[in-house]
Parts: C-alpha cells; structure tokens; sequence
C-alpha cells in the first residue's frame, strides 16, 4: 500500500538517538514508529512513485540546511527522470509512509556511475535503512553497468563507512568522471565556491570509488 500521504514535520534535525532506542520504538512528537512499521520495503523506483518526489526534495533540502554541508540539491525533474528509467531506489514503512531514496546516474558511456542523493525521513534514522538502500542502489549499479567505476562524493561519516564496507575506497577527484554535467550537479552545494577555487581538483566531501576490476 503506497498511497498514503504522509505528515512529517520536515523541521527535525538529524542527532542521532541514543543506543537504547536503536532499533527499537521510537517516539517522535505525537507519531508512534513501531517495529512493525519498520518492516521496510526497498524496491527499484517507476513512474508510479513520481508523488513522491516533493517530499524528498523538501526532506533533502531541509537535511542539507540542518547538516550545513555537503548535500547537492536535485530538480524535481530530474529525480522524475530517474523514476522512469528505474535508475533510483525508493522504500517505505509497513503503512505505505515514504521513507528513503537514493539515485544512479551513468557517465562517459557507462565508464562511471555515481551513486547519489541517499535520503532517509527523519523518523526512520538510525534504524539501519540507509545501509540497506545503499546495497540495493549498489546492487542496482553493479546490474545494470557491470564494468562501471562507481563513484561516491560524501562529507558524512555514515556514508563513508557504508561505501567502505560495499568495496569503495578513497580516491582523489581525478580518479572521477570529468563529465561537466556530473559536476554542474556540485552547484546547488553550499561548498561549491571551496570546489570552484580548487579548480575542482578537491573539496570538503571524500570521493570513494569502487572499481570493478578490484573486486
Ligand atoms: C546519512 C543518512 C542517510 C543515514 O541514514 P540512517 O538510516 O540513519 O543510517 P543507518 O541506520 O543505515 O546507519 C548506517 C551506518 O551509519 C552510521 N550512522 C548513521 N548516522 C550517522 C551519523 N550521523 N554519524 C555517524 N554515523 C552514522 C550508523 O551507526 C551505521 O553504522 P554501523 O553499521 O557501523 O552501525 C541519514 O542520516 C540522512 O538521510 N541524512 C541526511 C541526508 C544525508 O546526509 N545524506 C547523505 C548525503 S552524502
């Protein structure tokens, strides 16, 4: 059941909970997140899940605001475009209430791809759902370029250590694409004048990339 619009108050901040709620029950304002609730389903985004694409926008830039770094903003066109090309992973709770996303984007002919725009809703962080969104956009990029470097640009901890345990290494920014358009996607960053005075050379996000023939 995917149908349900869902209420989030978008003015929450990411603090991580303490180690006795993780995996456990939830209190967040008046909503009560349940163990059931968090029976999520991950699946490869369609056309069918193009409403959703407002909340993940608000969900991303309200983050990004909160983080203070390091988050690209992505056009609602654009995220529609990857539904359609089932080039995006989305997952919802038990009672149909958006919960994550992420995206894959192909570059140089498939010689790279990125894997981008990881968002979990505030209400379900720290319950593991990132690392599991993160394998299946893995999965994803692996299936359908299977001799593609994949390539991921973070300034967060979490990321890091989920790309680490996938099989991405730390790399400088000339071991990515030099695709413009990949890079034009850097703009909407608060650090994109660090990015721009380096001559794109570094910035504040580590770049990890996996490489097919390590593997
Ligand atoms: C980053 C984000 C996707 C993590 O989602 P999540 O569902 O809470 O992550 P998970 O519960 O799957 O945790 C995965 C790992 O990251 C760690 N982690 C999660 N949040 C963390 C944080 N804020 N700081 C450090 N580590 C963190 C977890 O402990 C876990 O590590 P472990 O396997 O060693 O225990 C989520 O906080 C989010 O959407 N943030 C805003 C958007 C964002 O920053 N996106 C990344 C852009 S590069």
């Amino acid at each position: 059941m995917k149908t349900k619009h869902s209420t989030i108050d978008f003015s929450c901040k990411d603090f991580p909970l303490p180690d006795p709620f993780l995996n456990k029950t939830i209190l967040q304002q008046s909503n009560q997140i349940t163990e059931e609730l968090l029976d999520f389903t991950i699946e490869v985004a369609n056309a069918n899940h193009v409403f959703w694409i407002k909340e993940i926008c608000e969900v991303t830039l309200t983050s990004a605001l909160a983080r203070g770094t390091g988050i690209s903003g992505r056009s609602a066109e654009s995220l529609e475009l990857k539904m359609k090309n089932g080039e995006a992973i989305i997952a919802f709770a038990s009672d149909g209430t958006w919960a994550g996303f992420s995206f894959i984007s192909s570059w140089e002919n498939g010689k790279y791809v990125s894997n981008s725009g990881l968002i979990v809703a505030p209400q379900f962080r720290h319950t593991g759902l990132a690392k599991r969104i993160k394998r299946k956009i893995f999965e994803l990029s692996r299936q359908k370029y299977p001799d593609a470097n994949i390539f991921s640009l973070t300034t967060g901890l979490a990321v890091m250590k989920m790309n680490h345990e996938l099989g991405f290494e730390p790399v400088t920014y000339s071991e990515l694409t030099k695709d413009e358009v990949f890079w034009e996607s850097c703009n909407s960053c608060i650090n994109c004048p660090i990015l721009m005075s380096k001559d794109r050379k570094n910035c504040l996000c580590t770049a990890m990339l996996y490489n097919p023939k390590n593997a």
